[in-house]
């Protein structure tokens, strides 16, 4: 029996420079000869079998990477030699040497599986050897791949529960191995089977007979586990001291027990055994090994990781990031219409400063026309209408003043629910007269806000005129309900109609100013570009939802008034 580490030289590896086992299989003894010999001072470790069943029984008990056969051999041809020795090594590389057969038996070789076909005599032993180096290349990138394909599970999952039965099984087909298993660590460090998989190929979670974990130092694994050193073991084990008490581990032909190390730190031991298979491991399934427990081993590191995470802290965290990229989606777009409201304010302010003493005159001179004695009931009339008219555009500019001398707001605690009473009243008759109805439910609980009295009730009356003109057209069930309740720490007024409702395209501009789609005289366009500064003056929100045909909403939500908050 021996025992081998990766720093040393294995039994079966050859020292010189070419890395391989070739099987070279030919009915004259001459050619197994010359091939064995060339091949052998190239470094290749190389074997003979002089016809099919021969060499199918060497490659049952070894591994080769590359088989060169004889097309034209008593009993088992070349094409039914390939078909066997492929069925036990699907990976193994076969090269033809055909001497009689004509070119259509090696293609139908080639067809079968065979690498490549080669002429004999041979006249050139380089092109011989040429063809079996790319032979090999081929059979170490069929081995690459297989570790890739580790590689890619490793990835596709983070939860070890899922990704251990996947890598002992692919472990289990790279390696040729009868059983494979992994064990982990546990925080004592002691070794404990995590995944296991045997000849049924069913991969299982947990030792497969309840064998209890391994102490550190303990057998092999325990050794590896401690050394952090991989070790391949090559014989019958009945004799050694190691598995004394563990019979099911004699039977054993050959294994390799490898550490899984990140950052120094041993995460577990991977373990792969051949039961059946006389064919001992070699220091080529050992760099496979190696490569892939290296991926094992990352994988096993990022489980560990996930599965430490707090879920909980993570979807608070979640949630509170969600929360704040909200709040800086409304305060951005808050800050957008700010300033379209102080660029149209400034605007507003000059135009409305400049109409203002022209009208003044007007109105001055109406009122003194309208004194005078004499007029006729025509000429009334048309001043009276000229004093109208001059007073309605005299509101206009007061509104647009409004707006752009946007004062601080006086402040004092205010009830909701009978500022809007008071408000409602004004609007009563007018109401009631367009034949709409009104519906409030106001919670006992609405908290009372701070602000200024007379601007909220502005912001109340413009909500009022607009759904009452939303709804002008309407012949019956004209509805308008308000709603007032208390939602985390704010006071939340719905104002809900079933008017007309505002198209997708207008609802993102009804809070510009100057944007209506009343006709001229009926609206300036500024009433809710005016409430939109009120609620913002008072640290709170309003925004619309609406369909059209089925009606608007308008939801404000001010902050609750903390007694504190007025010092
Ligand atoms: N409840 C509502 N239903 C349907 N459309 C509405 C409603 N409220 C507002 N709108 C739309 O938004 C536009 C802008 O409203 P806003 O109050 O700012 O101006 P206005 O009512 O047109 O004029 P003003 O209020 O200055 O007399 C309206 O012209 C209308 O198209
Ligand atoms: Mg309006």
């Amino acid at each position: 029996m021996t025992t081998t580490d990766t720093n040393s030289q294995a039994t079966d590896e050859p020292v010189k420079k070419k890395i391989g086992r070739i099987l070279v299989v030919d009915d004259e003894p001459g050619i197994c000869d010359l091939l064995s010999y060339e091949l052998s001072s190239q470094g290749y470790d190389v074997l003979t079998a002089s016809n099919g069943e021969e060499a199918l029984e060497l490659v049952k008990k070894d591994r080769f990477n590359v088989i060169v056969s004889d097309m034209k051999m008593p009993k088992m041809d070349g094409l039914e030699t390939l078909d066997a020795v492929k069925k036990v090594d699907p990976d193994v590389e076969v090269i033809m040497a055909t001497g009689y057969g004509t070119i259509e038996t090696a293609v139908t070789a080639m067809k079968s599986g065979a690498y490549d076909f080669i002429q004999k005599p041979f006249s050139n032993i380089q092109e011989v050897f040429a063809l079996v180096e790319k032979a090999m290349e081929k059979r170490e990138l069929k081995a690459l791949l297989a570790v890739y394909e580790v590689s890619k599970a490793v990835f596709t999952s983070v939860k070890l529960h899922d990704l251990l039965p996947v890598i002992i099984g692919l472990s289990k087909r790279i390696l040729r191995a009868d059983e494979v298993s992994i064990m982990l660590a546990e925080p004592d460090g002691a070794l404990k089977v995590a995944a296991y998989i045997g000849a049924d190929d069913d991969p299982r979670r947990g030792a497969p007979d309840g064998r209890p974990p391994l102490s550190p130092g303990d057998r092999v694994a325990g050794k590896v586990a401690l050394s952090k050193e991989p070790a391949i073991i090559v014989g019958p084990l009945e004799k050694d001291p190691r598995f004394q008490g563990v019979p099911s581990l004699r039977r054993i032909k050959s294994s390799i027990v490898y550490p899984l190390v990140l950052e120094n730190q041993v995460l577990g031991v991977l373990n792969a055994n051949r039961i059946q298979s006389d064919a001992p491991f070699t220091q080529s399934d050992m760099q496979s090994v190696t490569i892939f427990c290296s991926q094992i081993a990352q994988a096993v590191y990022n489980a560990r990781l996930y599965e430490q995470l707090d879920y909980e802290q993570l979807e608070d965290k979640v949630k509170r990031l969600d929360d704040a990229y909200r709040r800086l989606e409304e305060t951005q777009q808050q800050l957008l219409q700010t300033e379209k409201l102080a660029a149209i304010g400034q605007l507003a302010a000059g135009v409305a400063h400049e109409l203002n003493n022209p009208l003044t005159g007007i109105l001055g001179f109406a009122q003194l026309l309208l004194q005078e004695e004499g007029l006729n009931a025509q000429q009334r009339e048309d001043l009276e209408s000229i004093y109208k008219q001059s007073q309605r555009c005299r509101q206009i500019i007061q509104n647009l003043l409004q707006f752009s001398h946007r004062k601080e707001p006086k402040k004092e605690a205010i009830q909701l629910a009978p500022l809007l009473e008071q408000t409602l009243q004004l609007v009563q008759y007018e109401f009631k007269t367009s034949g709409v109805d009104i519906i409030r439910t106001v919670a006992e609980d609405l908290p009372p806000v701070f602000g200024d009295p007379n601007q909220l009730q502005q912001v109340f009356l413009n909500l009022l005129t607009n759904a009452r003109q939303a709804m002008e057209g309407r012949k019956k069930d004209a509805r308008i309900t308000i709603d007032g309740k208390r939602q985390a720490g704010k006071a939340v007024l719905t104002f809900q109609d079933n008017g007309t409702g505002i198209s997708a395209e207008n609802l993102s501009k009804i809070f510009d100013p100057f944007f209506t789609t009343k006709p001229v005289g009926k609206g300036t366009g500024l009433g809710l570009s005016i409430t939109y500064g009120i609620v913002q003056q008072h640290k709170g929100t309003i925004r619309a939802d609406s369909h059209i045909g089925q009606g608007t909403t308008f939801i404000i939500e001010l902050p609750a008034h903390v007694p504190e908050q007025e010092s």
